[in-house]
């Protein structure tokens, strides 16, 4: 096999492992958590991140937060122990309720998509998703809602 032929064969299987990847990232279930709303602070705790599997910790990329007091659900990203981000899923377009496919934020009304930042990918929408502030403790999540 020449350079050439290897080259194209290992990125080939980069890209095929690349995209397995990000389709069973994608195929996972959502997380839903229930928020509690306390002087216009959405709060949830960090253990909805958490999955234990024999005796092995890791995190889920993301949680949906539904409150009540809440017209569209929340998605919040967990990037690091105290680095999250929270969008409002609310098409920036017309409207609709947006749907959480991994780090894919997507509009079944007319297919727009937005990334885990909430920043349009791919049109009609061009605005960017509401966000929040969100700070942490050791435990908890908080989510600024104005
Ligand atoms: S309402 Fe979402 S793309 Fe139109």
């Amino acid at each position: 096999m020449n350079r050439k032929d290897f080259i194209k064969t290992c990125g080939g299987a980069c890209l095929g492992v690349i995209g397995l990847g990000l389709l069973v990232e994608s195929c996972k279930p959502m997380q839903y958590a229930q928020g509690t709303i306390v002087n216009n602070q959405l709060q949830i705790n960090k253990s909805n991140f958490i999955i234990s599997k024999e005796d092995k910790i890791s995190y889920r990329r993301s949680v949906i937060v539904k409150s009540e007091n809440l017209d569209f659900p929340i998605v919040v990203y967990r990037f690091s122990e105290t680095e999250y981000s929270a969008l409002l899923l609310k098409c920036s377009h017309q409207g609709s309720e947006l749907s959480a496919n991994g780090d894919i934020l997507t509009c079944a009304s007319h297919g727009s998509e937005f990334s885990n930042k909430g920043i349009p990918l791919q049109g009609p929408a061009d605005q960017n998703l509401q966000s929040f502030k969100v700070t942490t403790d050791e435990t908890n999540i908080f989510i600024q809602l104005t």
